[in-house]
């Protein structure tokens, strides 16, 4: 494996499913499951098998069907949630138990009215029972973004000694500056003697809207897995997108990371997934938003036009945008009128293109967009006027 590979953890049908309105059924979670293997992600979590029959059965047929990625299932750090995962994930080609614990103070005392070291006990316990029924075992500590470091290194280092294979470093509730998350997974690397024995994992929430750049300063750092969801879906204000990290990596090439992700397929998964969640994406979103290759004013348009590099630094293609959009509205210029009336058949000189922007933009002020039609409309009466 090389060091360079960073694995795509795609939690879309766990803590994506967390958005209240988007609970997924088991064929639901089947179709999902399947696309995100296509897409060529690392790990699938699929559930949190003991929360509900229904997850556990969801998890139980994916299991089943999912041949390359690894297949996860959440638990806490509690005998029965892991023997359940387990029983869950017995038929998974490659099963992974994804377990863990609060390790911030105020979860450690609000949440368990507990100690640093009883925690720590805790934790370990959880990684031993979860190695009696799979290899490869994901501790997760839970607000590590509000945890102390010298204590997450110890933590981190119990859990590797453990048979930890992956350790998740959550910023939970989406605190962490990108440099100060960065700081983190850098002092586990060089803090925690073993640290070569297992992956660091950036698991960032968005409630700053600094998921994505937190996570690219985890890699940055060291970590080499990024959990992440398709649409950025999560708790509260989401997770880390999957198509915006993938990406970075990919445009970023002088970072030196690649993914296995088939990037073509962005766009259709994300569509795909906002349909069966029934949650609409933003037109803006990065990437998969509707106006993400759209360009809509005068100086945009004439560049644009001229080559499209001087207004989009990604492809549309590369991610399966199906091409850009010229929009017109009433901050649109000449070129874009009539490269549009070019596209209808059109064929007008820089004269005519003169009178008939001076009754486009009369239209425009009164409409969000110009629609062919009214392109149509307005050819039409310039013409019956010049050759009456
Ligand atoms: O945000 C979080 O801390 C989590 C853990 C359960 C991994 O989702
Ligand atoms: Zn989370």
């Amino acid at each position: 494996m090389s060091a360079n590979k960073v694995h795509i953890f795609d939690t879309t049908l766990r803590d994506g499913e967390q958005v209240p309105g988007c609970k997924l059924n088991t064929k639901e979670k089947i179709e999902l499951a399947l696309k995100l293997e296509e897409l060529g992600v690392d790990i699938i979590e699929a559930g949190f098998p003991i929360s509900s029959p229904g997850d556990f059965a969801s998890v139980n047929e994916i299991s089943k069907i999912i041949k390359t990625a690894s297949v996860c299932g959440l638990t806490r750090a509690v005998q029965k949630d892991i023997e359940v995962a387990a029983e869950a994930l017995k038929y998974a080609q490659h099963p992974r138990i994804h377990t863990g614990i609060g390790t911030s103070d105020l979860h450690i005392k609000s949440k368990f009215n507990s100690t640093q070291d009883e925690i720590l006990k805790r934790a370990v316990q959880a990684v031993k029972w979860a190695k009696n029924f799979v290899d490869d075992v994901e501790f997760y500590a839970e607000d590590a973004g509000r945890t102390g470091n010298e204590y997450l290194a110890r933590v981190t280092e119990a859990v590797i000694k453990a048979g930890a294979t992956v350790v998740n470093i959550p910023d939970t509730t989406g605190y962490c500056l990108p440099h100060q998350y960065g700081e983190k997974i850098a002092y586990l690397v060089n803090n925690v003697p073993n640290i070569d024995k297992a992956i660091l994992s950036c698991h960032c929430h968005n409630d700053l809207g600094l998921a994505t750049a937190n996570s690219i300063a985890g890699i940055m750092a060291g970590a080499r897995q990024i959990e992440c969801t398709i649409n950025g879906l999560g708790e509260r204000a989401g997770n880390t997108s999957l198509e915006e990290v993938v990406m970075v990596i990919k445009q970023h090439k002088s970072l030196g990371f690649y993914t296995n992700i088939n990037s073509k397929q962005l766009n259709p998964l994300s569509q795909l997934v906002s349909d069966t969640m029934r949650m609409p994406v933003q037109p803006n979103k990065a990437i998969v938003g509707s106006n993400a290759f759209s360009h809509s004013s005068g100086i945009h348009q004439d560049g644009f036009l001229k080559d499209s590099l001087t207004y989009e630094s990604i492809n549309p293609d590369e991610v399966g945008a199906g091409g850009s959009k010229i929009v017109l509205t009433a901050r649109s210029g000449r070129s874009a009128l009539a490269h549009r009336f070019h596209k209808l058949g059109f064929e007008f000189v820089r004269n005519d293109i003169d009178v008939l922007y001076s009754r486009f933009v009369l239209v425009a002020d009164n409409k969000k967009e110009v629609k062919d039609e009214d392109l149509k409309e307005l050819a039409k009466n310039y013409l019956q006027v010049i050759t009456a």
